[in-house]
């Protein structure tokens, strides 16, 4: 789950990374009210998911309370990269001396955490890392030891922070390290780290990614979470447990197994070439107990995504056996009655294959079709959903 910037901000001063007075703002009457409890200038930030908002017109300096406002007005709302601004950052303004990088992550493929940090900071990362790799300084940082003043130290040296500014960024660097340790974060960054003129450094923009993995040791962070822009689908897939994303196309899948729902998505593309462009409309799998209500709770959010046409459910009976997975879908028919309306193939294979297919022929649903191939069945789901 990625914060925004405010939320980051709160985050690193909790964690006694220096971050200047601010607070957030849906209406610029808010913003006016925030601007002048900080007194004198102020930014007003745009808090989208995304970076690169000074250079979108999303940051911009405001000199007065009135002007504090009007930047709000301008700001909330607009579109950035095609996230839209419902709120502000207003945070004091500081003159810059000068602006650093500084981050941790999570590098998976040197199955390690990294410190990234350089002098060169204000421009994003990526141009940096092309422009001036040499300036970018890439410190691996051992998980069970983490980050002391002495691994602090090296990072810092290796990124060539200048004296006058060294011990600040190695104190700073062991908080930011706090954060990412103890919030349990993927990724904590800080573009820019800032040096005013009388030489303080500063968090001045704030990143923070946190493993949802381990949200369990942090009941705290669910009030992170941004209900409002959220998928309503996704998010009541969510609140029932299923791990569900919904994509652009026509064909509702419910699969059993992560690859077994992927490969699930390659064959429904691929047979809806035929049909003019069919393609699936999400990915659902129920994992393996296939239960009637699991079964019940998937049919319901996929039927309740207009743009789905027909649904593909592909299990593979393993533990969970074929017959349980038909009576399944058969009690999870009655439970949705009416709300059930579109054309069901499904296809199933494994443990108790039989007796699966006899249910469902037993139970003669007018909505389903049993189709025994993978292929036939993406094929015949592809056709219904072109229908
Ligand atoms: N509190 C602040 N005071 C003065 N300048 C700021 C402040 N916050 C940000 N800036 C300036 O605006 C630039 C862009 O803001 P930032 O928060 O980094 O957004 P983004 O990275 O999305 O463009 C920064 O690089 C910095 O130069
Ligand atoms: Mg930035």
């Amino acid at each position: 789950m990625d914060l925004f910037e405010y939320q980051a901000r709160d985050m690193f001063a909790a964690h006694d990374v220096p971050v200047l007075p601010g607070g957030v703002a849906e209406t610029p009457e808010q913003a006016e009210a925030i601007a002048r409890e900080i007194g004198g200038t102020v930014v007003v930030k745009a808090q989208v998911k995304t970076g690169g908002r000074g250079k979108a017109g999303g940051v911009k300096l405001a000199e007065t309370v009135e002007d504090a406002k009007a930047r709000a007005q301008d700001i909330l709302g607009l579109d950035i990269k095609g996230h839209i601004t419902h709120r502000v950052l207003v945070a004091q303004a500081s003159d810059i001396a000068a602006e650093y990088y500084f981050s941790y992550l999570l590098d998976r493929s040197n199955r390690t955490f990294l410190a990234m940090a350089s002098v060169e900071g204000g421009m994003e990362i990526e141009e940096i890392a092309v422009s001036k790799p040499e300036a970018l300084a890439r410190i691996p940082i051992d998980a069970t030891v983490g980050v002391d003043a002495a691994k602090a130290a090296e990072i810092v040296d290796a990124a060539n922070f200048p004296a006058d500014v060294r011990d600040q960024v190695i104190a700073i660097a062991v908080q930011l390290w706090d954060v990412f340790a103890k919030e349990d974060a993927t990724l904590v960054e800080v573009n820019p780290l800032a040096k005013d003129p009388s030489g303080k450094v500063l968090a001045l923009d704030g990143k923070v990614t946190l493993d949802e993995n381990a949200g369990f040791r942090h009941p705290e962070h669910e009030a992170l979470e941004d209900a409002a822009s959220a998928d309503p689908l996704e998010a009541a897939a969510k609140a029932k447990g299923l791990n569900y994303v919904k994509l652009e196309g026509e064909v509702g899948i419910i699969g059993n197994g992560a690859g077994l729902v992927m490969s699930t998505l390659d064959v429904v593309a691929y047979a809806g070439e035929e049909f003019g462009g069919v393609r699936p409309a999400n990915f659902l799998d129920i994992g393996g107990g296939a239960s009637a209500q699991v079964m019940a709770d998937g049919l319901g959010i996929i039927l309740g995504d207009p743009a789905v046409k027909s649904v593909f459910v592909n299990v593979f009976g393993g533990i969970t056996a074929c017959d349980a997975v038909a009576d399944g879908i058969v009690s999870a028919l009655a439970m949705l009655g009416d709300d059930a309306t579109k054309p069901l193939v499904v296809r199933l294979d494994g443990n108790n294959v039989d007796e699966g297919r006899r249910i469902l022929a037993e139970a003669a649903h007018p909505l389903v079709t049993v189709v025994d191939t993978m292929d036939g069945a993406a094929r015949r789901a592809a056709e219904l959903a072109s229908a």
